[in-house]
């Protein structure tokens, strides 16, 4: 593992685009999977800026989302899907072909996990992650005390999980449980990234270091 700190927010966002970039340079089929959420944005931003430029060919690799909240769909404001639709996938260009999310307002979430286990089985696995970590340090939604498990599985969110969400559906919304693809399934990856910033998630980001 390998700590690196960025100077703001920029940088940050920087560092891990051309990170990302160079893996699908090398790579140009593997299966990327990645997180929803603020944090990604910005290099999400300088991403699809590379691809228009040809620094980087986002249209050869295949992509999994990482999880979705269960009852919102890909149109609802706030949804994994969404979010990834309009800061990446619609900018970028990507196939629809090339990208698999869950349906969050599928009531078989078995049927999904199963889903997104067969794509990402398919693929040979997950070559590379781009992962946030949430204020209660979980990633996906592998929340804390969540077991080692391979595949996908649905969970019943954390109480600081369903408060932050507020921020990204621009109300409080009574979301109660997520669809994740599991932590062992991740550590799986060849490689990957996680992306934290602000004050806020440093003592969650001691924690996960250290503990
Ligand atoms: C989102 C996801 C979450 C976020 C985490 C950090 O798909 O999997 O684990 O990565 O909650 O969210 P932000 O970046 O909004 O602080």
């Amino acid at each position: 593992m390998r700590i690196a700190i960025a100077e703001d927010y920029d940088e940050l966002s920087e560092m891990a685009a051309h990170a990302t970039a160079e893996y699908i340079n090398n790579n140009p089929e593997t299966l990327i999977c990645l997180a929803a959420g603020d944090t990604p944005l910005g290099m999400l931003e300088i991403l699809v800026d590379m691809h228009r430029h040809k620094e980087v060919d986002l249209s050869t690799v295949y992509y999994a989302g990482l999880d979705e909240w269960v009852g919102l769909g890909p149109e609802d404001i706030g949804s994994c899907a969404k979010v990834m639709s309009d800061a990446f996938y619609n900018p970028a260009g990507i196939p629809k072909d090339r990208i698999h999310v869950f349906d969050g307002l599928d009531k078989d979430i078995d049927k999904q996990c199963r889903s997104m286990e067969a794509w990402i089985s398919h693929h040979g696995g997950i070559g590379f992650t781009l992962l946030g970590i949430g204020m209660n340090g979980h990633i996906g939604f592998n929340e804390p005390g969540t077991p080692d498990t391979k595949g996908c599985f649905s969970v019943k969110l954390d109480n600081t999980t369903k408060t932050v969400s507020a921020k990204y559906f621009g109300k409080s919304r009574p979301v109660s449980t997520g669809m994740t693809i599991g932590w062992r399934t991740l550590l799986d990856a060849q490689t990957g990234i996680i992306m934290a910033s602000g004050e806020l998630k440093a003592p969650i980001v001691k924690a996960a270091v250290e503990e």
